[in-house]
């Protein structure tokens, strides 16, 4: 009988640590048949502590390089945390998994100043797990020419893209980005605009907890015109793609220059909230002609307030979680840089022109290897 030399398994495992600031989701990836396949998946909070810290961070301070150094050696300890968590829980050796393809976390996103920033130490990831790395994908892009973002499109059309269905597929994170399927068409994608940051900060700071848990505080909220109106005014909103936006867009304080004092808590989150929905329904009104179907991911797909009023924005269009294309909503990005880091160690290039804006197709990312 005719043996095979073809490996059973080519795993990857993707660590994605996002503009949300809640933590690190790791995914463990099966790329050996057409579809991945996840084999595990793991969720690590961002201690208090931390999370202040990269809040700090964003903003100009004294110490910033030391402070940005002793916290990528702190973040490389959870990554290699999330990494023996998955491990352990697939039963899996670290010698099994060609790489980690891990994002590191955005303190600064300047594409149009030509750098963006995301915080990590990759050799100490690899000495902490003994698994080849790939790191700091976005800077290539951005020296091309590019938006260094969104990297995920690629991925998004790699599993997503169907020949039968004109989809959109739209990842609400801290920040909102979309892809832009049309059957045998040109694949698009760009940030909308803030996904759940702002509705994050003001939750945060109006009701102390993290974020608003199926958008139960901005259901009993109404809507306040006067700041939609203003929210609606940032110029982010009206510009064409590509583009990219981050915490420097989309700030706090931005947000509280906006709002009035008599304004009650709960009815500037139903507005905030309204503001994500109507950012992304524009979006895809303005620029994706022909939607069949729109499928979500990411964090904000829980907020049940948000994706009715999407729904309601978007009549024609059934929309629908990226669970039932095969992979749940929580584990589409660290999945998608597990594909990243693989398409870097094969010498596939990532990132797609059309979406960055970069002059061409590149290998993205450092090779940390073990
Ligand atoms: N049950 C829930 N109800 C409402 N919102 C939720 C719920 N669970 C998570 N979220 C929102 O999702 C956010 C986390 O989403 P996610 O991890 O996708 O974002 P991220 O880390 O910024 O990723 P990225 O920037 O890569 O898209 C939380 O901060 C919160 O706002
Ligand atoms: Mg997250």
């Amino acid at each position: 009988m005719a043996t095979t030399s073809l490996p059973l398994t080519d795993l990857y495992l993707g660590l994605m640590s996002g503009t949300s600031l809640d933590g690190v989701d790791a995914a463990l990836v099966d790329f050996a048949q057409p579809r991945p396949n996840l084999l595990t998946t793991c969720w690590l909070p961002y201690p208090d502590e931390i999370k202040t810290a990269l809040l700090a961070l964003h903003e100009p301070g004294p110490n910033e390089l030391d402070q940005s150094c002793c916290l990528a050696n702190q973040l490389a300890e959870l990554y290699a945390e999330a990494t023996q968590a998955a491990l352990a829980q697939a039963k899996i050796k670290a010698t099994a998994v060609r790489a980690i393809g891990c994002h590191g976390q955005t303190v600064r996103h300047q594409p149009a100043r030509g750098y963006t920033l995301q915080i990590n130490n990759a050799a100490r990831l690899v000495e902490l797990t003994g698994i080849t790395t790939v790191a700091d994908f976005r800077s290539r892009d951005i020296a091309a020419g590019g938006q260094g973002a969104p990297l995920v499109p690629a991925f998004h059309a790699h599993c997503f893209g169907a020949p039968e269905e004109h989809r959109v597929i739209v990842n609400i994170g801290g920040i909102s980005n979309l892809t832009d399927l049309p059957p045998g068409g040109l694949v698009r994608g760009w940030d909308c605009g803030p996904g759940n940051l702002l509705m994050d900060a003001w939750t945060r700071r109006s009701f102390g907890c993290a974020y608003d848990a199926g958008g139960a505080i901005a259901a009993r909220g109404r809507l306040d015109a006067t700041l939609l109106s203003r929210l609606l005014a940032h110029p982010f909103l009206s510009a064409a793609p590509p583009k990219s936006t981050g915490r420097e867009d989309f700030s706090l304080e931005w947000l509280l220059a906006l709002t009035t004092h008599d304004a009650a808590a709960e009815d500037i989150l139903a507005s905030l909230t309204e503001f994500t929905a109507q950012s992304i329904a524009e979006a895809i009104s303005a620029h994706c002609p022909g939607t069949q179907a729109v499928y979500l991911c990411g964090g904000g797909a829980h907020n049940q307030t948000l994706v009715s009023r999407l729904a309601s924005l978007l009549p024609a269009v059934p929309i629908k979680p990226t669970d039932s294309l095969g992979i749940a909503v929580d584990w589409v990005e660290a999945a998608a840089f597990a594909w990243l880091a693989k398409r870097t160690l094969e010498g596939h290039s990532g990132n797609l022109p059309a979406v960055t804006g970069a002059r061409g197709e590149r290998v993205l990312g450092a090779i940390y290897p073990a």
